[in-house]
């Protein structure tokens, strides 16, 4: 087990990465620097639980800026740093592909510099406790057909510019380890779902939209298959990972939950006419929209390897879970409007061509 007390975390003010402060500061002797641009995505209101914790720090800092990052890498002086800052809605990168390339690509290449001369400048010790883990996401394998499994050893086929973007950040951090012996891990998760994910994604934005009895949007004919998992699923396995994977390796994380996007719409909608019933049904409001450009079909993931190596294993169903979700939903509708109210509509996204 690696000794890890400091851990820089970019991206903390965001969906998954706010899920890993909140375990990380969950152990008594773990002091966390949370390093965010703050775009869109990132919020403060995400913070608020943990945010007078004194083991806690805050920089709003981008991951591109060269100086600001090596000044707080070598001043708060960290074990590990867990990378997650990144442009993460696949139908943003479909409209405007340059912050992808800017921040999941160039940010990653700044970050493995920085985090290599702060490396090379460690004593032995530390640096044999030393991890770059890098969060990275199944869509860099392409889409499945109606079988199979995604594995550690399936070959890159992104899609999307989000996901080649990813893959590209991948590939760097493997050449930082191969070529520079920066120690780093990469994980490969699937579709997270769970409180404070921002409502652009289909589970909140479905809830959102139901609960204002608008129209809720399903791309093509609603078949695409996605593979859910639990945020706080994610972020034991990512800190399982930060604390006992092994150097060099790569793991993939999934919940195997697969489920067509209608599937999930359609709990979503019996779930809440449980929770809020409604006179007509929720399923009224379903309207099949025209479909995502470059859709993939499939993901779904073989995660035997995390689990028979780190014993780690989803602690949530997808029912049990999405009705967690639901119920954060509707008593957090401060939280909505708060990240929404200045630079999100609801409305469609991923339908301009770069
Ligand atoms: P998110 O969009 O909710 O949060 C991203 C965070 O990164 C935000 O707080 C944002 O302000 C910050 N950020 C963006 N650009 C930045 C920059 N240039 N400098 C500093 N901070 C910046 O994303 P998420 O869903 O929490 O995803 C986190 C990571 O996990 C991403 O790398 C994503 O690719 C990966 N991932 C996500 C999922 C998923 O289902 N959401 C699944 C697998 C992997
Ligand atoms: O697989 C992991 C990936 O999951 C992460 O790397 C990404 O960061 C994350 O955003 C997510 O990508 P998806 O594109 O799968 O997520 P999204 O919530 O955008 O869409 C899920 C599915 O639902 C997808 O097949 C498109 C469909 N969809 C989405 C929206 C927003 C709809 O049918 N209607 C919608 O309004």
């Amino acid at each position: 087990m690696r000794a890890i007390k400091k851990v820089i975390i970019t991206g903390g003010a965001g969906f998954i990465g706010s899920a890993c402060i909140r375990n990380l500061l969950s152990r008594e002797d773990v002091e966390v620097l949370n390093i965010d641009k703050l775009t869109y995505a990132g919020h403060l209101e995400t913070t608020e639980s943990f945010s007078k914790n004194p083991r806690y720090r805050f920089l709003q800092i981008d991951i591109c800026d060269k100086n600001a990052i090596a000044k707080a890498v070598n001043e708060f002086s960290p074990d590990a740093i867990l990378h997650l800052a990144a442009e993460s809605h696949v139908d943003r990168s479909i409209d405007g592909p340059d912050q992808f390339i800017e921040t999941n690509i160039l940010g990653t290449y700044n970050l493995l510099k920085t985090a290599l001369r702060y490396y090379q400048s460690l004593d032995a010790k530390r640096q044999s406790q030393f991890l770059f883990q890098h969060i990275s996401t199944d869509e860099v394998f392409g889409s499945l057909g109606q079988d199979g499994y995604f594995t550690e050893t399936t070959p890159y086929q992104p899609s999307s510019p989000y996901s080649a973007s990813k893959a590209c950040s991948d590939h760097l951090v493997r050449a930082w380890l191969t070529t520079f012996k920066l120690p780093t891990i990469v994980t490969n998760c699937s579709n997270n779902y769970g409180p404070y994910q921002f409502p652009e994604k289909l589970i909140p934005l479905i809830i959102s939209k139901a609960v204002n009895q608008e129209p809720l949007p399903v791309y093509g004919k609603g078949d695409n298959v996605r593979d859910w998992l639990y945020v706080d699923d994610h972020a034991a396995a990512l800190v399982e990972v930060l604390f006992r994977g092994v150097v060099g390796e790569t793991y993939n994380i999934g919940g195997k939950n697969e489920k067509t996007n209608l599937e999930v719409v359609h709990l979503i909608c019996d779930l809440l006419q449980e929770l809020v019933p409604n006179k007509s049904s929720y399923r009224d409001l379903i309207t099949f929209v025209e479909d995502r450009p470059g859709h993939d079909l499939r993901y779904a993931i073989d995660c035997q390897k995390i689990q028979n190596e780190l014993g780690w294993q989803p602690k949530e169903t997808f029912e049990t879970g999405l009705k967690r979700t639901i119920s954060w939903y509707l008593d957090n509708q401060n939280w909505v409007r708060a990240v929404t109210e200045q630079d999100y509509s609801g409305d469609r996204l991923g339908l301009k061509t770069a």
